[in-house]
């Protein structure tokens, strides 16, 4: 009988987890977001807030790196894709061969060089301070004990923990310089070029006059890839050699960021309305429902298997074997944060696989919320009276037959506001999606912050969506309890 049950549910989940499995084939077949992209183009990867390097304008990535590499295709005869995402995931996406290279400001060092190739250096830089105008702070030494912004993951980052200790990190520069404009901190370090920028949009802000390092932009290529360094490396200097370079930074070095509208309407107007830049919010809510809705339902049927094996071993003590897994899995998911599993599926588990972004993060949340609402569904059985199981096996019931249609559903009906719970946890949680360079409703948000450079409508109109859906969310869950308890009487 044991035995039997036992070998029931091992097939379940065989199958369950086949079914994933097929589903991750065929998505990963067609969704793009990986090396060699099927159409043989080569995939860039860079973060897109670095002006006049790389910036969004119309809703493309465009930018002195993305001219550099398509020419750099051009020469090598292949076209160039590139791929938005924060710059702590670009080294480890060239590493990991999701992309095949990063062109994105990066500075060549000696750290990074045990991780990457890099290319012959094609730009030069420095690391400058960013300071508001009357600032106390007038000459690098003074950065000494204040609070000093960066984006994490930078050659600022670095220097400044070296020489003035810890940073305030920030997920891209935009977003250090909106912090130094609130007075969140009081100097932000980062790249010359684009200091200069945020400081002629901002005539409050100043670049102290002394800089803190002298330094080489490169191209990352996978350690695996010599002949694609090879080849690069050979259309770069001849791109030296005839100028094309040279002609590429002169020609940036003239342009500049569309500067922002005045007044509410005018702020409203730049941030939302021009170049279409609501629809980083609309594309970016769709994202963010897909997988919370397909997370939420893996999460719910691998959850309540999980309960039920939970509770029958703890009430009968069968399963055992079955429950230790189970309360393994547990133990590991509950005990290690979201963004770590998310990463780990991605750059380890589909490390060399071609596989969908958006299915990632499906199985990253659901496997996720599946070990919350295990637990959950669990205390509902457990909560539901022994005597409705003794009941239903005294009518002759079997245990898989009464569990399933009178200890359930009593269950579920326990557990609703719980469960409501964790949906609502589920749906904020997937804002960390950008991590694997998703575009989710978050990510939308930073998007046009990092153009627009304005931190508060962006994040206060980001707020509101999920504010909403939230309460849509609540709203449908009270029905439906309400609904149940009808059908009580
Ligand atoms: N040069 C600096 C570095 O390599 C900053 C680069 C930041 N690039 C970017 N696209 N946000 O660490």
């Amino acid at each position: 009988m044991v035995m039997q049950m036992t070998m029931r549910l091992v097939r379940l989940w065989l199958w369950c987890a086949v079914v994933v499995v097929a589903v991750l084939c065929l998505g990963g077949c067609k969704e793009d977001g990986s090396a060699q992209a099927g159409d043989g183009a080569l995939v860039m990867a860079t973060d897109a807030a670095f002006f006049p390097y790389e910036y969004v304008e119309d809703g493309e990535v465009v930018g002195l790196d993305v001219d550099m590499a398509r020419e750099m295709g051009r020469r090598m005869g292949v076209a160039v894709r590139v791929e938005n995402m924060e710059f702590d995931s670009v080294i480890a996406a060239v590493q990991a061969g999701k992309v095949d290279f990063a062109a994105s400001g990066i500075t060549v060092s000696a750290d990074r060089e045990k991780q990457v190739n890099f290319t012959r250096p094609y730009a030069v830089a420095q690391q400058v301070v960013l300071v508001s105008v009357g600032s106390a702070l007038q000459r690098p030494q003074d950065l000494q004990g204040v609070r000093v912004g960066v984006q994490s993951g930078t050659t600022g980052d670095l220097y400044v923990k070296e020489h003035f200790g810890e940073p305030e990190r920030y997920s891209n520069g935009p977003m250090a310089v909106a912090a130094l404009k609130a007075g969140k901190v009081d100097a932000v370090v980062l790249d010359d070029l684009p200091a200069k920028e945020h400081a002629a949009r901002n005539p409050g802000l100043q670049v102290l006059a002394e800089p803190l390092t002298r330094e080489a932009y490169a191209v990352a290529v996978g350690k695996d890839k010599p002949e694609l360094l090879a080849r690069m490396n050979e259309a770069l200097a001849a791109m030296e050699q005839d100028g094309t370079l040279a002609r590429l930074a002169a020609d940036y070095a003239q342009r500049e960021l569309p500067q922002e509208g005045q007044g509410m309407w005018g702020a409203f107007y730049h941030n939302f309305v021009k170049d279409g830049r609501w629809r980083y919010l609309a594309d970016g809510l769709v994202v963010t429902v897909e997988i919370s809705a397909a997370a939420a339902l893996i999460g719910i049927v691998l959850g309540a298997l999980i309960g039920v094996v939970r509770s029958t071993a703890e009430q009968t003590g069968r399963l055992r074997c079955l429950d230790f897994f189970c309360r393994l899995y547990l133990t590991v998911v509950r005990g290690t944060p979201v963004v770590v599993q998310l990463l780990i599926i991605y750059f380890v588990i589909f490390g060399s696989v071609e596989v969908s972004k958006v299915l990632v993060a499906i199985v990253a949340f659901g496997l996720n919320s599946a070990a919350y609402v295990a637990e959950i569904v669990r205390s509902g059985i457990m909560a539901v009276d022994r005597g409705q199981m003794e009941a239903g096996r005294s009518l002759g019931l079997g245990y898989g037959y009464t569990m399933r249609a009178v200890v359930m559903p009593q269950a579920f009906k326990n557990v609703l506001p719980a469960l409501g719970n964790e949906f609502i946890v589920l749906l904020k949680e997937t804002s960390i999606c950008g991590y694997i360079a998703l575009q989710d409703l978050t990510k939308g948000g930073n998007i046009i912050l990092s153009q627009t450079y304005d931190a508060f409508l962006p994040l206060m109109a980001v707020a509101l969506i999920y504010l909403l859906m939230v309460v849509g969310l609540s709203a449908l869950l009270r029905k439906l309890e309400r609904r149940l308890k009808k059908n009580e009487r």
